[in-house]
């Protein structure tokens, strides 16, 4: 017997004897070793920071309900920590990992063992980095099979692929961000837009590493698309082709038959393609909503090749989708208010129908005063953000840990459940007094199992734009939406309590508002924010404390021991 096969009977041995002791355990385990490795994209090379050196990330799959354990090691330059969206991680908030609010970032040379919880999510969601902006590169998709023995409720499709929706700048992405904190106005636009991490077809440099999805004709594909973009809400579509949209934010929804979707940032959306077309090739493509006046935006388009296995006729040029214009609001708010949870025996909807805690959020973009009108924002003034006129900034130690242990001056807990002040919300001109909010840190303190209605409403002030708000640690039922003010008395009539979407994003639209209901029955430390990335590093973000009920089973779970320190 060779050396070699000795030695490869040694290593299935240790194998072996590795697995059933994770088995012991029934965790899974992943190694996410965080580091900067040089990439090449539009003609130029830089450092990104990846994980384990791949960009993008690569993909964790489970099935619905287990529980797996990833050992983050930092090995790169920056403060990180990592963020599983989407994930709601019952009872502990301690690996959810949004910096300085459920737990200090994870230091260079450091390593974190996060246990990631999966309960009742199935589809698509994904993780990212939530320190700063690392997350523009630091991300990969999380696929929730359905539980063993159990099946889609939609025909198996012939095989199932991620199609994550990036950002590239041709910038060191640190830089851009701190040149962003200095001149305080809007951050650079991308160079580029992503589609599994290649800008495609139509920008130099880029043609032979295309993404190609490889079809055979007459079956069904499942495509997991993820808008892992730093800064838009995106349009995508496929030339020729219907597709059919089957679940969002890991929840399953009616099928709903489309030409084009409009994806946020933080949002999933897994389609179904059926491949009826002649053979040929086809563009899928994505290019930005953008709905802020005057505000700049990335103007070009990604593409990736759908292309059909026989096509002999590879010389044709592939054709391009119609995808709506950049500042088409209706298209963008009409596809998401489209979407409908499955709703049958196995899929049941829990929409709370009476409500213990009413809420209402002003999400604003603002101005600070900047020194002698130097910065870069409106009329020499500095951009900012807010809920219900507060500009979260993050504290110095994390939030849970000071809730837990029962540290003062952390936080504040008198987050407003409504705006301080009432005013016209989405007129057309809105006084300079309105537009500068109070800093703080404040969170909102929920009793646990309350139920709970907040209206999100969009303002007119700055800028008015859409807003993707996500919440940690919840789904939420998105029950109505619509343009300009709230109006109590007669919107809540329109609301949709039988089949709304389950999201953990929802796009509150521009100048417009949305309503969600929760149960809050998920006791932690949970951060609130808008998914654009300069909207949530300018402040529009809160936190939600949801107290523990008195049964055990209702209570945090104790912390890891290897929490980061600050
Ligand atoms: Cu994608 Cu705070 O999350
Ligand atoms: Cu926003």
């Amino acid at each position: 017997m060779s050396l070699i096969m000795k030695f490869s009977v040694l290593q299935i041995l240790g194998l072996l004897i590795l697995d059933g002791l994770l088995h012991c355990q029934g965790l899974a385990r992943h190694t996410f070793v965080v580091k900067d490795v040089p990439y090449t994209r539009l003609c130029s090379t830089k450092n990104i920071l990846t994980v384990n050196g791949q960009f993008p990330g690569p993909t964790l799959h489970v099935n619905k309900g287990d529980t797996i354990v990833v050992d983050v090691l930092n090995k790169g330059n920056y403060n990180i920590t990592i963020h599983w969206h989407g994930v709601k991680q019952p009872r502990y908030p301690w690996s959810d990992g949004p910096e300085y609010i459920t737990q200090c970032p994870i230091q260079p040379g450091q390593k974190f063992s996060q246990k990631i919880i999966f309960s009742s999510e199935e589809g698509t969601l994904w993780w990212h980095a939530h320190s700063d902006w690392t997350r523009a590169t630091v991300y990969g998709a999380i696929i929730i099979h359905p539980k063993k023995g159990t099946s889609y409720p939609f025909p198996k499709p012939h095989a199932e692929v991620p199609i994550i929706l990036g950002e590239w700048w041709k910038k060191d992405i640190m830089e851009l961000y701190n040149e962003f904190r200095e001149s305080g106005g809007d951050p650079n636009v991308s160079d580029a837009y992503t589609i599994n991490g290649q800008p495609g077809d139509l920008y130099p440099c880029s043609k032979s590493e295309t993404f190609k999805l490889m079809v055979d004709y007459g079956k069904t594909y499942l495509l997991r698309i993820i808008n892992a973009a730093l800064q838009d809400i995106l349009f995508f579509a496929i030339a020729k082709h219907n597709i059919t949209v089957v679940g969002t934010d890991a929840s399953y929804t009616k099928p709903l038959k489309t030409d084009y979707i409009a994806i946020s940032p933080g949002q999933t959306i897994d389609v179904l393609l059926e491949t009826n077309q002649a053979l040929g090739d086809y563009y899928m493509a994505a290019k930005v909503y953008s709905s802020a006046n005057g505000v700049l935006y990335d103007n070009t388009t990604t593409t990736a090749i759908v292309h059909y296995n026989q096509n002999y006729n590879a010389s044709s040029r592939p054709q391009l989708p119609n995808l709506p214009s950049y500042n088409d609001t209706n298209a963008s708010a009409n596809f998401t208010g489209s979407l409908r949870s499955l709703a049958d025996d196995n899929h049941p909807v829990h929409v709370p129908l009476n409500i213990s805690t009413q809420l209402m959020f002003t999400v604003s973009v603002n101005t600070f005063p900047c020194s002698t009108n130097s910065c870069q924002g409106p009329n020499g003034s500095r951009l900012a953000a807010s809920v219900n006129n507060i500009s979260f900034e993050l504290p110095s130690i994390d939030i849970l840990q000071a809730y837990y242990n029962h540290i003062s001056g952390v936080y504040g807990d008198q987050f407003p459940s409504f705006p301080p002040f009432i005013f016209n919300f989405t007129a057309e001109d809105l006084p300079l007094a309105l537009e500068t909010p109070k800093r703080g840190t404040e969170v909102k303190v929920l009793e646990y199992n309350s139920t709970v209605e907040l209206v999100l409403q969009g303002t007119n002030l700055a800028a008015g734009t859409d807003h993707p708000i996500h919440i940690h640690g919840y789904s939420f039922y998105v029950v109505g939406w619509g343009f300009g003010n709230f109006d109590k008395d007669k919107d809540p009539l329109g609301y949709n309590l039988v089949d709304p979407p389950l999201q953990n994003t929802i796009a509150v639209p521009k100048n417009g508002w949305a309503t969600i209901r929760f149960k809050a029955d998920n006791p932690g430390v949970w951060f609130m924010h808008c998914h654009l990335e300069r909207h949530l590093s300018w402040g529009m973000d809160m936190t939600f404390i949801v107290k523990n009920g008195s049964n055990p089973e209702a209570q945090l779970l104790p912390p890891p021991s290897d929490l980061p320190p600050c």
